[in-house]
């Protein structure tokens, strides 16, 4: 499948005066995973900025060691940055990557909303996840890859959605092909990285509950049922517990980190 470079520069603005990440773009037909590329072209000197893209994946990585399905027609695209960021808060390079992407599809009329940690979702569905990965020295960040994994007009399984038919059900156009999609999620990543950056991780994070679809969910942990009341600046879950200690309904706080629960999708797709 033919991916146009022409508009996706264009869409792209890359001669813009300063941006905050100077992309430089490397397009493939297929690869095992464009994350694996990114690492491999950094460890030959490339910069942060620098985006893998690939029409097909055969070895596409999916958080907690899953394999990413990655057959043409979604978006598979990998990104470099710098960060000199702590790595306990390594999760907000995905918080602020899954806001960044989500605002700039709703300013497209995509109404997309963030499933806790990683993933977004339409009606419901997943549409897309996050990968994040990290070189760390010394309790820091050094190096990190955003991957972005995004159903355009590929087959989906139960629980996901694509975009192409969904945006055909509303008879709506926001975004008109894959080239325009590739450019909307790497402005979003860069829009939600320079928000963290320069704004800080509270503002982030406000941001970041604003599309949260979990809000008020309610989930057992340890077989005691939890509501859902917020991220930390961590990227774990804050709950608010119902305890029944036999003479009174006591409420706690905990929180539990991403990979520990699974929140599951409202919706199923037809
Ligand atoms: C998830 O499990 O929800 C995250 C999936 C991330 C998949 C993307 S596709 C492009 C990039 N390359 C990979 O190998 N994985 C990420």
């Amino acid at each position: 499948m033919e991916f146009d470079r022409q508009i996706l520069e264009s869409s792209l603005h890359l001669e813009r005066k300063h941006p905050y990440l100077r992309f430089s773009l490397h397009i493939f037909d297929s690869l095992p995973s464009t994350n694996q590329t990114v690492w491999d072209l950094l460890k030959q000197g490339a910069e942060p900025g620098c985006v893998v893209i690939a029409t097909q994946q055969t070895a596409g990585r999916g958080q907690w060691g899953r394999q990413w399905l990655s057959p043409t027609g979604g978006l598979y695209l990998s990104v470099a940055i710098a960060s000199q960021l702590e790595v306990t808060n390594s999760y907000q390079l995905t918080l602020a990557s899954a806001w960044g992407i989500a605002s700039k599809l709703r300013k497209c009329g995509i109404s997309v909303g963030i499933k806790w940690p990683n993933d977004l979702v339409l009606e419901g569905c997943k549409l897309g996840g996050i990968l994040t990965e990290t070189k760390v020295h010394k309790g820091e960040i050094t190096q990190a890859v955003i991957g972005v994994g995004i159903n355009w007009r590929n087959a989906v399984p139960e629980t996901g959605i694509n975009l192409k038919s969904w945006q055909a059900n509303q008879n709506s156009q926001g975004i008109f092909g894959l080239e325009m999609l590739t450019a909307a999620v790497l402005l979003g990543i860069e829009s939600g990285l320079e928000c963290l950056h320069h704004e800080g991780i509270s503002i982030l994070l406000s941001h970041y509950l604003d599309l949260l679809t979990n809000l008020g969910d309610q989930v057992y942990v340890n077989n005691l049922l939890g509501t859902v009341i917020g991220v930390t600046p961590q990227g774990n879950l804050r709950l608010k517990m119902a305890e029944d200690d036999s003479k009174e309904l006591i409420k706690t706080e905990i929180s539990v980190e991403p990979g520990t629960i699974s929140l599951g999708y409202s919706k199923t797709s037809v």
